[in-house]
C-alpha cells in the first residue's frame, strides 16, 4: 500500500469532509496469499469510508465515473455478482454483466476469444468466476484490465473472505488496533475439501493472529492444509468449543464427484451447527455463513435465523467491501 486519496462527495454530500483511503498494492486481486496483517487492517480502514456512503440517503458516489465493469461469471452466482454490480454502481461505474449461459460460449467461443470480444468495448475491470482454478490469473495474460477473481474453483475466493473477517471486526473490534482477531477463536465446519471461501480465510485470519480450527468428515478435510497453521479434527464438539465465531459451509454437492460422503442425512446427524453445539461456543460467538445455505443440512434454521446469527451482514458488507476493492485498484493509486 504505497498512496492515499480521498473518494469524491457526490452533489448531496458536498460538505462532508473527504476521507482517506488507502490504495491496493497491485492491479488485480487474485488471491490474498501476499497480503500482510496491516495491509488487511488498512483495508477495512478502506471499507469503514465505503459502509458511511451505503449510509447515505443518495447511496452513490462519482468516484468510478467513466470506468467500466464487466462481470463475467462463468458459473452461477447470486450475492457475489449482485454485490459486485451494486458496488460499481454504488460509484457511478458503468456495468457490463456477461452470464456464461446465454452467451457465445454455448456456440464454441472460447474463453479467451470472449474476453477479446468484451475487451474491444473498452472495459477497465473483469470480476471473474470460473469453476475452475486458475482461470482469473490466465485472463491476466490476455488483457491490460485489471482482474477481480470472484472464486475460482476450490482455489481461492477473496473478497468473501475479506467480508467474512471485516463482519468479524464489526462485532470484536472494540478499541482493539489488531481489528480484534488476535487469540480469537474461529471454527470453520463443513466441506473444507472443495471450499475456496476455507482457503482464503485460513489466510486471513491466521494472518491477523487469530486460531482457525478446519472440521468436517476425513474425506472433505484435507490433511495438506496442516501446514496452513491450523488445527484439524472431525469433532464438531473439540472445533467449537470457545469459538468466538463459527462458520458453516455448505455441502458442496456439484463438487462432489465419487461419492465422498455416504448421504447428506449422515453428514447432518453428525457435523451439523446447530443451537445444541453453539452452546459450547463462547458465550460472544457468531455464527457466519457465506452463503448458499442448505438449511438443516451444515446449519439449522433456528441458529441461521437467531439471534447469534450475523449472515445477512455478511451480505450486506459485501457491497462496501467490493466499493473498497474497485477504488483502490482503479482510482486510489
Ligand atoms: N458466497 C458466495 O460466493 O455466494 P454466491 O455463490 O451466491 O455468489
Amino acid at each position: 500500500m504505497t498512496s492515499t486519496q480521498s473518494i469524491p462527495s457526490n452533489i448531496e454530500v458536498q460538505a462532508e469532509a473527504q476521507t482517506e483511503v488507502q490504495a491496493l498494492k497491485h492491479k488485480h486481486l487474485l488471491d490474498l496469499q501476499d497480503w500482510t496483517k496491516d495491509e488487511f487492517l488498512q483495508f477495512f480502514n478502506t471499507t469503514d469510508a465505503m459502509a458511511d456512503v451505503m449510509k447515505r440517503t443518495i447511496k452513490k458516489v462519482p468516484a468510478l465515473q467513466g470506468k467500466t465493469i464487466a462481470t463475467l461469471f462463468f458459473e452461477n452466482s447470486t450475492r457475489t455478482k449482485l454485490s459486485f454490480e451494486r458496488a460499481a454502481r454504488a460509484q457511478s461505474a458503468d456495468v457490463v454483466s456477461f452470464a456464461a449461459g446465454s452467451s457465445s460460449l454455448s456456440k464454441g467461443e472460447s474463453i479467451k476469444d470472449t474476453l477479446l470480444t468484451i475487451d474491444a468495448m473498452q472495459v477497465d475491470a473483469y470480476v471473474v468466476r470460473h469453476v475452475s482454478s486458475g482461470v482469473p490469473h490466465q485472463l491476466t495474460r490476455w488483457t491490460d484490465a485489471s482482474i477481480i477473481n470472484a472464486g475460482d474453483g476450490r482455489r481461492s475466493h477473496p473478497t468473501q473472505a475479506l467480508l467474512d473477517a471485516y463482519t468479524f471486526r464489526q462485532e470484536f473490534n472494540g478499541f482493539d488496533d489488531s481489528g480484534g482477531f488476535e487469540g480469537k477463536k474461529i471454527a470453520i465446519v463443513g466441506d473444507i475439501l472443495h471450499s475456496r471461501v476455507a482457503r482464503s480465510n485460513i489466510k486471513i485470519w491466521t494472518e491477523l493472529g487469530a486460531k482457525v480450527v478446519l472440521c468436517g468428515p476425513r474425506m472433505l478435510l484435507p490433511e495438506e492444509l496442516e501446514r496452513k497453521n491450523v488445527t484439524l479434527t472431525n469433532s464438531v464438539a473439540e472445533a467449537v468449543e470457545g469459538a468466538h465465531a463459527v462458520m458453516a459451509l455448505r455441502m458442496q454437492q456439484e463438487r462432489m464427484a465419487g461419492g465422498l460422503l455416504p448421504s447428506l442425512q449422515e453428514y447432518s446427524e453428525r457435523y451439523q451447527v446447530n443451537d445444541e453445539m453453539i452452546k459450547l461456543a463462547h458465550d460472544d460467538c457468531i455464527v457466519m455463513h457465506p452463503g448458499p445455505m442448505n438449511r438443516e443440512v451444515e446449519i439449522s434454521s433456528e441458529l441461521a435465523d437467531g439471534e447469534r446469527s450475523v449472515i445477512e451482514q455478511q451480505v450486506a458488507n459485501g457491497v462496501p467491501v467490493r466499493m473498497a476493492v474497485f477504488y483502490s485498484l482503479l482510482v486510489g493509486k
